[in-house]
C-alpha cells in the first residue's frame, strides 16, 4: 500500500479536505474519516466495505446518541432517505448524530469548492451532505447499538476511548486495530510476510502479539 499525505495549513473546516486533497482524489470516489472518531463493532467492516462500493451519490451514517445537539443531526423518512441535516442544532429533530465517516462520489470535490464558510468560519461537511440531500443522492445507513462510536476530540473523550479500548483488548486478548493483523486477515499479505514483519518487532509486546497470531484464522 502507498500512503500520501497533504496538510491543511489553517483550520478551514472538514470539507476543506476535498480541496486540500483534490490531487489525490483525482477522478476517484472518496471516503472521509475524521481522525478523532473511533468505531468498533461486529459487522461494521462489512457495512463499510459495502458503502465503499458507492458509485453515485453519498452514503452517510446515523447513530443514536443522548446528546445529538453536539453533532450534525440527520432527519430521515421511513425509507432511510435523508430529509435534512442540521449542524449542532439547539432543538434536534432526531436523536441521530452523523458520525465522522462519509463515502462520496467524485462530485464532492466540486461541491466543496463551491461552499461558503459557515457562521463558525468553516467549510462544513454538513453543507456538503445537504447538497447531496437536495439532489436526492444521499443515503443514510444506521449504525446499530452493537457498534461503539467513540470520540477522542477532547482530553476527557480520549481518556474514555482509551479505557474502552484497554478493557476490550484486555478481556479478549486481541488488539482492536493492528495494521499487520488486519492486512493478514484481509489477505493483503501472507503468513510469511506477517511473520517477517512481526520478527522485526519481536522485542516489543506488539511484535510478540503478531508472532502469536495463528496461521489458521
Ligand atoms: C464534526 C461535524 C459533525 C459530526 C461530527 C462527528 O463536528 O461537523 O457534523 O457529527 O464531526 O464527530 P466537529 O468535530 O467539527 O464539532
Amino acid at each position: 500500500i502507498e500512503f500520501a499525505y497533504a496538510t491543511q495549513e489553517t483550520p478551514r473546516g472538514i470539507a476543506d479536505a476535498f480541496i486540500v486533497g483534490k490531487k489525490f482524489i483525482g477522478k476517484d470516489n472518496v471516503c472521509l474519516m475524521l481522525g478523532d472518531n473511533i468505531f468498533y463493532g461486529h459487522g461494521l467492516p462489512a457495512q463499510l466495505q459495502k458503502a465503499s462500493e458507492v458509485t453515485e451519490g453519498a452514503i452517510i451514517f446515523a447513530y443514536a446518541v443522548k446528546d445529538p445537539e453536539r453533532y450534525g443531526v440527520v432527519e430521515f423518512d421511513k425509507n432511510n432517505v435523508a430529509i435534512g441535516i442540521e449542524e449542532k442544532p439547539l432543538a434536534p429533530r432526531s436523536k441521530y448524530a452523523v458520525p465522522g465517516i462519509y463515502f462520496y462520489d467524485n462530485q464532492v470535490v466540486e461541491i466543496a469548492e463551491n461552499l461558503k464558510p459557515s457562521g463558525r468560519g468553516e467549510l462544513e461537511i454538513t453543507d456538503v451532505n445537504n447538497v447531496y440531500i437536495e439532489k436526492k443522492q444521499c443515503k443514510v445507513e444506521i449504525i446499530g447499538r452493537g457498534t461503539a462510536w467513540l470520540d477522542a476530540g477532547t482530553h476527557e473523550a480520549l481518556l474514555q476511548a482509551s479505557n474502552f479500548v484497554q478493557a476490550i483488548q484486555e478481556r479478549q486478548g486481541i488488539l482492536i486495530a493492528s495494521p499487520e493483523e488486519v492486512a493478514y486477515r484481509m489477505g493483503y499479505i501472507d503468513f510469511g510476510q506477517l511473520q517477517e514483519l512481526a520478527g522485526k518487532l519481536s522485542s516489543s509486546p506488539y511484535g510478540q502479539y503478531l508472532l502469536n497470531i495463528p496461521e489458521t484464522i
